[in-house]
């Protein structure tokens, strides 16, 4: 599955965003790649105040991405050369500037407009303190305040992001059937799927009770407002809804993959993707691990023995557009320690980068984690290798991470530069069809990481997906189990698929392998340019070893 960020992916219009059409005009690469399907993040109408993710309306098309007929060509277009498109959706909260939540505004406290979403009075004489202490996910507190229609300050109302993200009460039945329709909507124009967005926070506990302690608690940490165990009623809602419109359309086999960080929490993962609930959801804790064997043996097999269990297959996943880029967290010289495993999306250390160090692990980890049986995510630019951008100024900086951390937070925007596809600097390497300023410039060096160049290059990042990507369809089944072995390599992570022994050395020294390990072997896939010898496994190198 290849995800695409539309905004940074490539500029059809010319305007210095990406737009639906510009995928359109890349369908022959993505093909090339080798990928199944591909997934759109949010390209709905929308202020963009976190880019897509506050949806202004749940059936249209942001006119700066395209519009419907635009999408209905690009799924066709998909579809002609067997590509799936997933969108993103959104239930946890919408824009403010959505229809239901301007008439929530200009309505009364107590009324039905207002019960779609969370309206509470506040505390204190004159209702001047928030309803609960809940912070919100990007800083400050969860509540803000509304101006009632007579121009008193008055109710408050919840949202676990910005301000700008009311969240839906999904007690409420007109946001059901809303979120049923909208499914149901996208399914008819062909899409096959979605990836849902933050399910994890929707469910708020009864009464929205305080968080114990002074201390500000994240909404990720916060047991009232994540995780609330009676949400799953709304997931198996929209298991039946997705059932029901695949038994009506026996053509189709539309699909479901949730959104929750679970971190080291596999039983809660778990959860998530019980029969009756989501068909994947993605395992974030590869993605979260420092280069260390222990920490990454941890976050391979701790998932795939619960969702084993649960009689499903991980959903693996490197990078996606919220967090900094594998080579930028590989190439970190320090914090690889198992005690640097904070287990939080967004948190990194800001020490030194080695790039070409980073690039190595991360051509390793992309050949171990495809290796793995389960299913495989892909954030566009991973496959050319494209580290993060740390040094974006700040006048640029759009992310309401930065934004609403005062600058703080350095934020997404560093994995959002819009792709180099050439090395014309006029169209910002070919991200644009014609001379235009993309939204996030590109650092000066960018067309080194562009698609032309790399074309050409068999020791590429490029050539490496696409060759693991066609390997990787050699070890199917996909569920097939995963054994470790070479256990008595302690600096090792070694599983075996079938005939094929999957051998990474995350350590910065060469590993000989036990000559037993090795008869007969051939090497099947090497992540390190020149490794020939299937004994010897070099430092921050994986190898497929076939015998
Ligand atoms: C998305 C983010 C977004 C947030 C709020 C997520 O987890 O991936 O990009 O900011 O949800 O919708």
């Amino acid at each position: 599955m290849y995800q695409i960020y539309v905004r940074s992916f490539a500029d059809a219009g010319a305007d210095g965003v990406g737009d639906l059409a510009g995928v359109r005009s890349r369908i022959a690469y993505l093909q090339r790649l080798g990928v199944d399907a591909v997934w759109l993040t949010p390209f709905y109408p929308s202020p963009q105040r976190d880019h897509g993710y506050d949806v202004a309306d749940y059936f249209d098309v942001e006119p700066q991405y395209g519009d419907l007929a635009e999408l209905d060509a690009l799924v066709a277009e998909c579809r002609s050369v067997g590509i799936r498109v997933l969108m993103d959706i959104v239930p946890n909260h919408c824009s403010s500037e959505h229809a239901w939540f301007q008439e929530a505004l200009a309505s009364a406290p107590g009324s039905a407009s207002r019960s779609r979403f969370w309206f509470r009075d506040g505390r204190g004489a004159d209702g001047e303190v928030p309803p609960n202490n809940w912070s919100a996910e990007f800083g400050g507190s969860a509540w803000t305040r509304v101006t009632e229609a007579d121009g008193a300050p008055g109710q408050w109302y919840l949202h676990t992001f910005t301000p700008w993200q009311p969240d839906f009460d999904w007690s409420n039945d007109d946001v059901v059937e809303h979120f049923d329709r909208a499914l149901r909507f996208w399914f008819d124009r062909g899409v096959d799927g979605f990836r849902v967005d933050a399910v994890q926070f929707v469910g708020k506990a009864p009464g929205l009770p305080d968080t114990e302690g002074d201390a500000p608690v994240s909404p990720a940490r916060n047991p009232h407002l994540s995780f609330v165990a009676s949400s799953h009623a709304v997931w198996r809602h929209w298991r039946a809804t997705v059932d029901a419109y695949n038994e009506a359309h026996p053509a189709r086999d539309v699909f479901l993959v949730a959104e929750a960080y679970t971190p080291r929490r596999p039983d809660i993962l778990a959860a998530y993707v019980a029969p009756d609930e989501f068909h994947q959801a993605f395992s974030f804790d590869l993605l979260l691990s420092p280069w260390n064997v222990a920490t990454l043996r941890d976050a391979i097999d701790a998932p795939h023995r619960a969702l084993t269990a649960a009689g499903t297959t991980v959903t693996w996943v490197l990078n996606n557009h919220d967090v900094q880029r594998a080579v930028t967290r590989y190439g970190r010289l320090v914090a690889h320690d198992v005690s640097s495993w904070t287990g939080s999306p967004l948190g990194y250390s800001d020490s030194e980068v080695d790039v070409a160090l980073g690039t190595r692990r991360a051509r390793a980890a992309a050949v171990m984690v495809a290796a793995l049986p389960g299913s495989l995510y892909v954030y566009q630019g991973e496959e050319l290798g494209l580290p993060e951008v740390l040094d974006l100024p700040d006048t640029v900086r759009t992310d309401p991470v930065f934004l609403r951390a005062g600058g703080a937070e350095i934020g997404r925007d560093g994995c959002r530069v819009p792709i180099p596809w050439d090395d014309d600097a006029t169209t910002a390497c070919g991200f644009a069809t014609a001379p235009a300023t993309p939204w996030l410039p590109q650092p000066e060096n960018w067309s080194t990481w562009s698609v032309a160049r790399q074309e050409g290059d068999s020791d590429s990042m490029l050539a490496l997906y696409r060759a693991t990507l066609r390997r990787r369809t050699e070890l199917a089944p996909h569920e097939g189990p995963l054994e470790w072995v070479l256990t008595d390599h302690a600096q090792l992570l070694a599983f075996a698929r079938g005939d094929v022994t999957v051998v990474l050395n995350p350590t910065s020294d060469a590993v000989t392998l036990d000559a037993s390990a090795t008869e007969a072997a051939d090497i099947m896939l090497t992540s390190s340019p020149g490794h020939v010898d299937p004994r010897v496994v070099p430092a921050d190198t994986c190898v497929w070893l076939r015998s």
